[in-house]
Protein backbone atom coordinates (compact mmCIF):
# COMPACT_ATOMS: atom_id res chain seq x y z
CA UNK A 1 0.00 0.00 0.00
CA UNK A 2 1.60 3.64 -0.77
CA UNK A 3 1.15 6.55 1.21
CA UNK A 4 -2.23 7.87 1.41
CA UNK A 5 -3.74 11.01 1.67
CA UNK A 6 -7.23 10.26 2.76
CA UNK A 7 -7.99 12.03 6.27
CA UNK A 8 -9.36 9.29 7.73
CA UNK A 9 -6.48 7.13 8.08
CA UNK A 10 -3.89 8.17 10.95
CA UNK A 11 -1.02 10.49 10.21
CA UNK A 12 2.08 9.11 11.81
CA UNK A 13 4.74 11.81 12.38
CA UNK A 14 8.53 10.02 11.70
CA UNK A 15 11.51 11.96 13.05
CA UNK A 16 15.08 10.72 11.90
CA UNK A 17 13.33 10.08 8.91
CA UNK A 18 16.65 10.19 6.59
CA UNK A 19 17.97 8.25 8.89
CA UNK A 20 18.58 4.26 9.71
CA UNK A 21 16.10 3.79 12.17
CA UNK A 22 13.17 6.58 10.91
CA UNK A 23 13.94 5.29 7.37
CA UNK A 24 12.88 1.92 8.03
CA UNK A 25 9.65 3.06 10.22
CA UNK A 26 8.49 4.94 6.90
CA UNK A 27 9.22 1.67 4.88
CA UNK A 28 7.18 -0.36 7.20
CA UNK A 29 4.56 1.80 7.23
CA UNK A 30 4.76 1.77 2.98
CA UNK A 31 4.67 -2.23 3.13
CA UNK A 32 1.73 -2.24 5.68
CA UNK A 33 -1.51 -3.21 3.96
CA UNK A 34 -2.99 -0.27 6.23
CA UNK A 35 -3.19 2.73 4.68
CA UNK A 36 -1.59 5.77 6.23
CA UNK A 37 -0.58 9.89 6.18
CA UNK A 38 2.51 9.83 6.74
CA UNK A 39 5.04 12.99 8.32
CA UNK A 40 8.51 13.12 7.72
CA UNK A 41 10.63 15.92 9.65
CA UNK A 42 14.27 16.63 8.58
CA UNK A 43 16.35 19.65 8.69
CA UNK A 44 16.86 19.49 4.98
CA UNK A 45 14.33 18.20 2.46
CA UNK A 46 16.64 17.93 -0.85
CA UNK A 47 18.66 15.12 1.08
CA UNK A 48 17.43 11.58 -1.66
CA UNK A 49 15.93 9.63 1.55
CA UNK A 50 13.13 12.95 1.99
CA UNK A 51 12.85 12.58 -1.65
CA UNK A 52 12.40 9.19 -1.61
CA UNK A 53 9.73 9.36 0.66
CA UNK A 54 7.75 12.18 0.05
CA UNK A 55 7.84 10.72 -4.00
CA UNK A 56 5.76 8.28 -2.51
CA UNK A 57 3.23 10.66 -0.93
CA UNK A 58 4.66 11.70 2.57
CA UNK A 59 4.64 15.51 3.40
CA UNK A 60 7.96 16.83 4.79
CA UNK A 61 8.37 19.00 7.65
CA UNK A 62 11.42 21.19 7.42
CA UNK A 63 12.29 21.55 11.04
CA UNK A 64 15.45 21.07 13.57
CA UNK A 65 14.26 19.15 16.75
CA UNK A 66 15.95 21.52 19.87
CA UNK A 67 15.34 23.18 22.78
CA UNK A 68 15.63 26.31 21.28
CA UNK A 69 13.52 25.41 18.88
CA UNK A 70 10.24 24.86 20.60
CA UNK A 71 7.57 26.28 19.31
CA UNK A 72 8.49 24.81 15.32
CA UNK A 73 8.53 21.60 17.22
CA UNK A 74 5.04 21.60 18.45
CA UNK A 75 4.09 23.09 15.82
CA UNK A 76 5.75 20.53 13.52
CA UNK A 77 3.67 17.60 15.94
CA UNK A 78 0.40 19.12 15.09
CA UNK A 79 -2.18 17.27 14.00
CA UNK A 80 -0.39 14.17 14.45
CA UNK A 81 -2.25 10.49 15.24
CA UNK A 82 0.94 8.82 15.98
CA UNK A 83 4.78 9.78 16.46
CA UNK A 84 8.09 8.12 15.87
CA UNK A 85 11.00 9.67 17.94
CA UNK A 86 14.70 9.11 17.71
CA UNK A 87 17.51 11.17 19.22
CA UNK A 88 20.98 11.48 16.88
CA UNK A 89 23.66 11.21 19.82
CA UNK A 90 26.54 10.54 17.73
CA UNK A 91 26.20 13.95 15.83
CA UNK A 92 27.03 15.71 19.10
CA UNK A 93 28.03 13.47 22.01
CA UNK A 94 26.16 15.32 24.48
CA UNK A 95 23.89 12.92 26.89
CA UNK A 96 22.08 15.87 28.40
CA UNK A 97 21.46 17.40 25.45
CA UNK A 98 19.67 14.15 24.00
CA UNK A 99 17.79 14.04 27.05
CA UNK A 100 16.48 17.53 26.66
CA UNK A 101 15.26 16.51 22.90
CA UNK A 102 14.11 12.99 23.77
CA UNK A 103 11.78 15.13 26.53
CA UNK A 104 10.71 17.64 24.39
CA UNK A 105 9.57 15.05 22.06
CA UNK A 106 7.30 13.71 24.80
CA UNK A 107 6.14 17.11 25.36
CA UNK A 108 5.43 17.65 22.20
CA UNK A 109 3.58 14.73 21.22
CA UNK A 110 1.61 15.14 24.75
CA UNK A 111 0.18 18.49 23.43
CA UNK A 112 -0.75 17.11 19.92
CA UNK A 113 -2.67 14.76 21.91
CA UNK A 114 -1.51 11.90 20.43
CA UNK A 115 -2.74 8.36 20.63
CA UNK A 116 0.56 6.66 20.84
CA UNK A 117 4.63 7.69 20.85
CA UNK A 118 6.92 5.46 19.94
CA UNK A 119 10.39 6.38 21.45
CA UNK A 120 13.85 4.83 20.26
CA UNK A 121 15.15 4.33 23.90
CA UNK A 122 18.36 2.20 25.32
CA UNK A 123 18.58 0.53 28.58
CA UNK A 124 20.47 1.89 31.89
CA UNK A 125 23.60 0.24 31.48
CA UNK A 126 24.04 1.95 35.31
CA UNK A 127 20.70 0.08 36.42
CA UNK A 128 21.57 -3.16 34.74
CA UNK A 129 25.01 -3.46 35.91
CA UNK A 130 23.99 -2.33 39.56
CA UNK A 131 26.16 0.87 39.24
CA UNK A 132 29.17 -1.00 38.47
CA UNK A 133 28.97 1.11 35.53
CA UNK A 134 27.60 4.52 35.75
CA UNK A 135 28.99 6.13 32.86
CA UNK A 136 27.61 4.79 29.33
CA UNK A 137 25.78 8.88 28.76
CA UNK A 138 23.56 7.79 25.40
CA UNK A 139 22.32 5.12 27.28
CA UNK A 140 21.38 6.51 30.54
CA UNK A 141 19.78 9.85 28.51
CA UNK A 142 17.73 7.52 26.07
CA UNK A 143 16.82 5.22 29.89
CA UNK A 144 15.81 8.73 31.43
CA UNK A 145 13.73 9.66 28.22
CA UNK A 146 12.18 6.47 28.80
CA UNK A 147 11.20 7.12 32.58
CA UNK A 148 9.63 10.38 31.23
CA UNK A 149 7.62 9.15 28.31
CA UNK A 150 6.24 6.85 30.87
CA UNK A 151 5.32 8.96 32.88
CA UNK A 152 3.74 11.65 30.84
CA UNK A 153 0.33 10.67 30.16
CA UNK A 154 1.38 10.27 26.51
CA UNK A 155 0.72 6.08 25.49
CA UNK A 156 4.31 5.24 24.94
CA UNK A 157 6.02 2.37 23.96
CA UNK A 158 10.24 2.09 24.06
CA UNK A 159 11.71 0.02 21.18
CA UNK A 160 15.25 -0.37 21.76
CA UNK A 161 17.39 -1.48 18.55
CA UNK A 162 20.09 -3.92 19.16
CA UNK A 163 23.40 -3.50 17.92
CA UNK A 164 23.64 -2.16 13.65
CA UNK A 165 25.02 -4.94 12.01
CA UNK A 166 26.04 -1.83 9.49
CA UNK A 167 28.23 -0.76 12.80
CA UNK A 168 30.79 -3.35 10.09
CA UNK A 169 31.05 -0.42 8.00
CA UNK A 170 32.09 1.68 10.56
CA UNK A 171 33.41 1.55 14.09
CA UNK A 172 33.52 -2.13 14.29
CA UNK A 173 35.67 -2.73 10.54
CA UNK A 174 37.81 -5.47 10.38
CA UNK A 175 41.51 -4.48 9.90
CA UNK A 176 43.57 -5.98 6.86
CA UNK A 177 45.73 -8.22 7.95
CA UNK A 178 47.29 -9.99 5.03
CA UNK A 179 46.67 -9.90 1.27
CA UNK A 180 42.97 -11.50 1.58
CA UNK A 181 42.59 -11.93 5.41
CA UNK A 182 40.96 -9.32 7.77
CA UNK A 183 40.83 -9.42 11.51
CA UNK A 184 37.91 -7.74 13.84
CA UNK A 185 39.15 -6.58 16.91
CA UNK A 186 36.78 -6.15 19.34
CA UNK A 187 36.20 -5.68 23.17
CA UNK A 188 33.62 -8.37 23.52
CA UNK A 189 34.51 -12.19 24.30
CA UNK A 190 34.52 -14.53 21.11
CA UNK A 191 31.56 -16.67 21.88
CA UNK A 192 29.06 -13.98 23.72
CA UNK A 193 25.57 -13.77 21.82
CA UNK A 194 25.30 -9.90 20.69
CA UNK A 195 21.84 -9.07 19.69
CA UNK A 196 22.02 -7.27 15.86
CA UNK A 197 19.45 -5.86 13.50
CA UNK A 198 19.62 -4.28 10.23
CA UNK A 199 18.55 -1.38 11.30
CA UNK A 200 17.81 0.31 7.91
CA UNK A 201 15.81 -2.45 6.78
CA UNK A 202 13.73 -3.86 9.68
CA UNK A 203 13.82 -1.77 12.98
CA UNK A 204 10.52 -0.46 11.10
CA UNK A 205 8.85 -3.81 11.68
CA UNK A 206 8.06 -3.48 15.45
CA UNK A 207 6.93 -0.39 15.25
CA UNK A 208 4.71 -1.14 12.57
CA UNK A 209 3.33 -3.84 15.17
CA UNK A 210 2.98 -1.45 17.29
CA UNK A 211 0.81 0.82 15.37
CA UNK A 212 -1.12 -2.24 14.19
CA UNK A 213 -2.00 -4.09 17.71
CA UNK A 214 -5.29 -4.17 18.57
CA UNK A 215 -4.63 -2.25 22.03
CA UNK A 216 -1.56 0.38 21.89
CA UNK A 217 1.16 -1.47 23.80
CA UNK A 218 1.46 1.54 26.38
CA UNK A 219 4.29 1.12 28.58
CA UNK A 220 6.07 -1.66 27.35
CA UNK A 221 9.80 -2.01 26.63
CA UNK A 222 9.99 -3.98 23.16
CA UNK A 223 13.71 -5.05 22.17
CA UNK A 224 14.44 -4.92 18.07
CA UNK A 225 16.37 -7.82 17.39
CA UNK A 226 17.55 -10.03 14.45
CA UNK A 227 19.28 -12.45 15.91
CA UNK A 228 21.75 -12.71 18.73
CA UNK A 229 25.19 -14.08 17.36
CA UNK A 230 28.36 -14.25 18.68
CA UNK A 231 31.34 -12.05 17.20
CA UNK A 232 33.38 -15.10 16.30
CA UNK A 233 29.94 -16.51 14.79
CA UNK A 234 29.78 -12.93 12.53
CA UNK A 235 33.07 -13.40 11.53
CA UNK A 236 32.96 -17.19 9.81
CA UNK A 237 29.35 -15.88 8.05
CA UNK A 238 31.23 -13.12 6.81
CA UNK A 239 33.86 -15.73 5.33
CA UNK A 240 30.97 -17.48 4.19
CA UNK A 241 29.64 -14.81 2.25
CA UNK A 242 32.59 -12.59 0.83
CA UNK A 243 34.83 -15.61 0.39
CA UNK A 244 37.61 -13.47 2.31
CA UNK A 245 39.61 -14.67 5.45
CA UNK A 246 38.00 -13.59 8.19
CA UNK A 247 39.19 -13.78 12.09
CA UNK A 248 37.95 -12.50 15.09
CA UNK A 249 40.42 -11.15 18.00
CA UNK A 250 39.13 -10.23 21.25
CA UNK A 251 40.93 -7.06 22.88
CA UNK A 252 40.85 -5.43 26.16
CA UNK A 253 38.40 -1.99 26.03
CA UNK A 254 41.15 0.14 26.83
CA UNK A 255 43.39 -1.14 23.69
CA UNK A 256 40.06 -0.46 22.19
CA UNK A 257 39.70 3.16 23.92
CA UNK A 258 43.29 3.74 22.81
CA UNK A 259 42.41 3.86 18.94
CA UNK A 260 39.35 5.62 19.75
CA UNK A 261 41.67 8.43 21.84
CA UNK A 262 44.52 8.60 19.25
CA UNK A 263 41.67 9.24 16.92
CA UNK A 264 40.70 12.17 19.48
CA UNK A 265 37.59 11.18 20.23
CA UNK A 266 36.07 13.12 23.78
CA UNK A 267 37.19 11.32 27.29
CA UNK A 268 33.45 10.86 28.51
CA UNK A 269 33.07 9.14 25.12
CA UNK A 270 35.50 7.30 24.75
CA UNK A 271 34.39 6.18 28.72
CA UNK A 272 30.65 5.68 27.51
CA UNK A 273 32.53 2.93 24.88
CA UNK A 274 34.75 1.14 27.20
CA UNK A 275 31.68 0.91 29.75
CA UNK A 276 29.08 -0.02 27.26
CA UNK A 277 31.33 -3.16 26.05
CA UNK A 278 32.54 -4.18 29.01
CA UNK A 279 28.52 -3.69 30.60
CA UNK A 280 26.98 -5.48 28.35
CA UNK A 281 29.44 -8.27 28.13
CA UNK A 282 28.97 -9.19 31.92
CA UNK A 283 25.40 -7.65 32.03
CA UNK A 284 23.30 -8.12 28.42
CA UNK A 285 22.12 -5.69 26.76
CA UNK A 286 18.29 -5.20 27.47
CA UNK A 287 16.36 -4.91 30.52
CA UNK A 288 14.77 -7.57 32.10
CA UNK A 289 11.66 -5.69 31.49
CA UNK A 290 12.17 -5.49 28.19
CA UNK A 291 10.42 -7.72 25.44
CA UNK A 292 12.79 -9.83 23.03
CA UNK A 293 10.50 -11.38 20.36
CA UNK A 294 9.84 -11.80 16.78
CA UNK A 295 6.32 -12.87 16.70
CA UNK A 296 3.43 -10.85 15.34
CA UNK A 297 6.05 -8.89 13.20
CA UNK A 298 4.89 -8.84 9.28
CA UNK A 299 7.89 -10.87 8.23
CA UNK A 300 11.16 -12.54 9.37
CA UNK A 301 13.78 -9.80 10.15
CA UNK A 302 17.18 -10.44 8.68
CA UNK A 303 19.90 -12.83 10.30
CA UNK A 304 23.21 -11.50 10.51
CA UNK A 305 24.66 -13.45 7.37
CA UNK A 306 21.55 -12.20 5.07
CA UNK A 307 22.07 -8.44 6.79
CA UNK A 308 25.77 -8.75 5.14
CA UNK A 309 25.10 -10.53 1.93
CA UNK A 310 22.62 -7.53 1.36
CA UNK A 311 25.29 -5.01 2.42
CA UNK A 312 27.15 -3.03 0.37
CA UNK A 313 31.29 -4.07 1.96
CA UNK A 314 33.17 -2.14 -0.33
CA UNK A 315 34.26 0.37 2.37
CA UNK A 316 35.28 -2.68 4.47
CA UNK A 317 37.42 -4.84 1.96
CA UNK A 318 38.64 -1.37 0.30
N1 LIG B 1 24.60 2.15 15.95
C1 LIG B 1 23.99 1.29 16.75
O1 LIG B 1 24.36 0.10 16.83
C2 LIG B 1 22.79 1.76 17.58
C3 LIG B 1 21.99 0.80 18.25
C4 LIG B 1 20.88 1.25 18.97
C5 LIG B 1 20.58 2.60 19.04
N2 LIG B 1 21.39 3.50 18.38
C6 LIG B 1 21.04 4.94 18.50
O2 LIG B 1 20.44 5.34 17.29
C7 LIG B 1 20.43 6.78 17.27
C8 LIG B 1 20.61 7.26 15.85
O3 LIG B 1 19.57 6.75 15.09
P1 LIG B 1 19.76 6.31 13.56
O4 LIG B 1 21.06 5.55 13.43
O5 LIG B 1 18.49 5.70 13.15
O6 LIG B 1 19.93 7.73 12.89
P2 LIG B 1 20.92 8.18 11.71
O7 LIG B 1 20.88 7.19 10.60
O8 LIG B 1 22.25 8.50 12.33
O9 LIG B 1 20.23 9.52 11.24
C9 LIG B 1 20.01 10.57 12.14
C10 LIG B 1 18.63 11.13 11.89
O10 LIG B 1 18.35 12.10 12.89
C11 LIG B 1 17.87 13.28 12.26
N3 LIG B 1 18.25 14.43 13.07
C12 LIG B 1 19.43 14.64 13.66
N4 LIG B 1 19.44 15.80 14.32
C13 LIG B 1 18.21 16.35 14.12
C14 LIG B 1 17.61 17.57 14.54
N5 LIG B 1 18.26 18.47 15.30
N6 LIG B 1 16.34 17.80 14.17
C15 LIG B 1 15.67 16.92 13.40
N7 LIG B 1 16.20 15.76 12.97
C16 LIG B 1 17.45 15.48 13.33
C17 LIG B 1 18.54 13.30 10.91
O11 LIG B 1 17.72 14.05 10.03
P3 LIG B 1 18.28 15.16 8.99
O12 LIG B 1 19.79 15.03 8.97
O13 LIG B 1 17.63 14.76 7.69
O14 LIG B 1 17.80 16.43 9.53
C18 LIG B 1 18.54 11.81 10.54
O15 LIG B 1 17.33 11.43 9.95
C19 LIG B 1 21.56 7.22 18.22
O16 LIG B 1 21.01 7.94 19.30
C20 LIG B 1 22.18 5.92 18.69
O17 LIG B 1 22.63 5.99 20.04
C21 LIG B 1 22.45 3.11 17.64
Amino acid sequence: MTITQDSSAPLVAVVGATGAQGGSVVRALIESDKPYRVRIFTRDASKPAAKEFTSKGAEAVVVSITVDNKEAVYKAFEGADYVFSVTNWAEHGDPSREEAEGKLMVDAAKAAGVKGLVWSGLSSISALSGGKYPNVGHFESKARVTEYGRASGVPFVDIQGAGFTSSLTSYAKPTKTGADSWTQYFPVASTKAMAIIDAEHDYGLWVRKALELPVFPNGQSWAAVGEFISPEDQMKQLAEVTGKSMTYAEITPDAFAQGMESAGTPPHIVLAVKEVFTGVGEFGYFSKDTIVTTEGLARKPRTWKESVAAMDLSSVFA
